[in-house]
C-alpha cells in the first residue's frame, strides 16, 4: 500500500494535445469572468438580509482575507509546480496520491456544483428580465422543487449552452469570455455611480444588528446578525471569491505560466474584493438589507429607488455576467478531469481530446448533462454552500502544500513566492477551516458522504490504475 506516492514535480513536458494559447490578461480576465458572478448579484443579497446585515461589507473582508492568503498559496505553487488540474496536480506533487485525489474529487464539486449553483442565479436574472417585458413563464418550471417550484429550465438551458462553446474550441472561448467580463465590469461601474447619489445612511445604523433567533421572522432562517451572522455571512459570500484559482487549471494553456499564471491569480483577485467591498456597501446604503433576500437583489434594490431603466441594464450585466462564470468554472471542471485521468485516477475517455477542435468534447458533454440536472432540481442556498465547503477544503490543502513542499524540497526553482511564509500559509489554513466552521451541518453531512464516495472511487479504480504505481 503506498497511498502517499507523489507525482514528479514539473511535469510540464507532459503532452495533452491542448494548444498554449492563452497570456496575462486573458487570464486575469479569465480570473474576473469566473470570479464576478452569482456571489455578487445574487448571494450578497441574501447574506445581508438573512446573516449580516450591513455588516456583510465586514464578511466580505472575512472572507477576502482567507482567499488573499490562498491566493499567494497558488500562485506559489502554480509558478513552482504548473502543469493543468491545479490544486489537485499540486497535492499530488507535494502530499501525496491520496491527498491529490481528495482534493482532485473536492474541486469536482466545487467545479460542478458551482456550475449548477450559477446557472440558477442566471435563472433568476433572467427570470426577472422576462417578467420586465410581459413573458410571465410558471413558478413551477422556474425553480427548484426545493424553491416552490418543479424544475427551473431556464437553469437547464444555460449549462447546455455554455456545454456547446466550451465544445467549441478554447480560444473563442476566451474571446467571448472577455467581452462579457468587459460588460459585467461596466454594469458594477454603471450601479456604483448611480446608487452613490441615493446613499441613506441611517440604513447602515446598526450597521451590526443584533442577534435574533430567527432572521427576518423565518425560524427556516436560522438564527441571525451580531458578529455570528457576520461570520456566517462570510462563510456563505465565499461563493462570491470562488474562480481565481480555476486561473490555475489553464496553465498547461498558458504561454510561461512561472510568470503568467501569479499575475492572472493575484491581479483578478484584488480587482473583485475592491468591487465587492463597495458594492455591498452601497447596497445596504440605498435599501434595507430586509429586502434583499430575491433572485435578483441588486436589479431589485434599483426597482425599488424607482430607476427601472437601470435595473434592467444591470438584469442584462448579470446575465452576461453570471454566463461567463459558468463557462469558466465548467472550462476548469473538464481540465481538472483531463489531469486526473492522464495520471490514471480517472478512466482515459477523461482526458480523450478531439483533435479537430482541441478540446475533450466526450467529457465535456456529459459533465454538461449533469450539471444541468442539478441545476434544474436544487436551490441556490444549498448549491452554494456545497460548493463553498469543498473549495474551503482544497484551499486548506493548498496552503499547507506550501509549507510542506518548502520543507520537503527547498532546491525548487520558486519564480513566485508567498511572502512571510510558513506564517502567511498558515494563517490560510487558520482562516479556511474557521469559515468552514460557520457552514450549515447539512452542509458538512453531504460533504463527507462525498469524500467517502470518492474514496471507494480511488480504491476500486484510481488506487490500481495510477500511472505513478505502474511506473515504479
Ligand atoms: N465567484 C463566482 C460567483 O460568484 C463563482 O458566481
Amino acid at each position: 500500500m503506498n497511498l502517499f506516492r507523489t507525482k514528479p514535480v514539473l511535469d510540464d513536458g507532459e503532452k495533452s494535445g491542448l494548444r498554449k494559447v492563452l497570456g496575462p490578461i486573458d487570464l486575469t480576465l479569465m480570473g474576473i469572468g469566473c470570479i464576478i458572478g452569482a456571489g455578487i448579484f445574487v448571494l450578497t443579497g441574501q447574506a445581508a438580509a438573512l446573516h449580516a446585515g450591513p455588516a456583510i461589507v465586514l464578511s466580505f473582508v472575512a472572507a477576502g482575507i482567507a482567499c488573499a492568503f490562498s491566493a499567494l498559496a497558488y500562485a506559489e505553487l502554480a509558478s513552482t509546480i504548473g502543469g493543468c488540474g491545479s490544486a489537485y496536480g499540486y497535492g499530488y506533487a507535494t502530499l501525496g496520491e491520496i491527498v491529490g485525489w481528495i482534493i482532485g474529487w473536492d474541486l469536482i464539486l466545487e467545479y460542478g456544483f458551482g456550475v449548477s449553483t450559477v446557472a440558477v442565479g442566471w435563472a433568476g436574472y433572467m427570470n426577472n428580465a422576462l417578467t420586465a417585458v410581459g413573458i410571465h413563464l410558471p413558478v413551477a418550471i422556474t425553480a427548484a422543487p426545493g424553491a416552490g417550484g418543479t424544475v427551473n429550465l431556464l437553469a437547464i438551458l444555460v449549462v447546455a449552452v455554455v456545454t456547446v462553446l466550451l465544445c467549441i474550441g478554447t480560444k473563442l472561448s476566451a474571446r467571448f469570455n472577455g467581452i462579457m467580463v468587459a460588460i459585467k465590469l461596466i454594469v458594477l461601474l454603471i450601479f456604483i455611480g448611480v446608487a452613490i447619489f441615493f446613499i441613506k445612511p441611517e440604513l447602515w445604523h446598526p450597521f451590526i444588528p443584533e442577534r435574533v433567533a430567527h432572521a427576518l421572522n423565518n425560524p427556516a432562517n436560522g438564527p441571525a446578525y451580531g458578529w455570528t451572522g457576520i461570520m456566517t455571512g462570510a462563510a456563505t459570500v465565499f461563493f462570491a471569491y470562488i474562480g481565481f484559482d480555476s486561473v490555475s487549471t489553464a496553465a498547461e494553456e498558458t504561454r510561461n505560466p512561472q510568470r503568467n499564471v501569479p499575475i492572472g491569480i493575484i491581479g483578478s483577485l484584488v480587482i473583485c474584493t475592491l468591487l465587492y467591498i463597495v458594492v455591498s456597501g452601497l447596497l445596504t446604503g440605498i435599501v434595507s438589507y430586509q429586502s434583499l433576500n430575491t433572485a435578483s437583489p441588486i436589479s431589485d434594490a434599483l426597482i425599488q429607488l424607482g430607476i427601472k431603466s437601470m435595473a434592467g441594464l444591470v438584469a442584462v450585466g448579470a446575465i452576461a455576467g453570471l454566463t461567463t462564470v459558468c463557462l469558466v468554472l465548467f472550462f476548469g471542471l473538464t481540465r481538472i478531469f483531463l489531469a486526473m485521468s492522464r495520471d490514471g485516477l480517472l478512466p482515459p475517455m477523461f482526458s480523450s481530446v478531439n483533435k479537430k477542435t482541441g478540446t475533450p468534447i466526450r467529457v465535456i458533454i456529459l459533465s454538461g448533462i449533469i450539471m444541468a440536472i442539478v441545476a434544474g432540481f436544487t436551490p441556490i442556498d444549498k448549491l452554494a454552500s456545497l460548493v463553498n465547503i469543498g473549495t474551503l477544503a482544497a484551499f486548506t490543502v493548498v496552503c499547507a502544500g506550501v509549507i510542506w513542499l518548502r520543507y520537503k524540497r527547498p532546491d525548487l526553482l520558486r519564480p513566485f513566492r508567498t511572502p512571510f511564509t510558513p506564517l502567511f500559509p498558515a494563517l490560510g489554513v487558520l482562516s479556511c477551516i474557521a469559515l468552514m466552521l460557520f457552514l450549515p451541518s447539512i452542509t458538512w453531512i453531504v460533504f463527507v458522504i462525498w469524500l467517502i464516495v470518492g474514496l471507494f472511487v480511488y480504491g476500486f479504480y484510481g488506487y490500481r490504475n495510477s500511472v505513478v504505481a505502474k511506473s515504479s
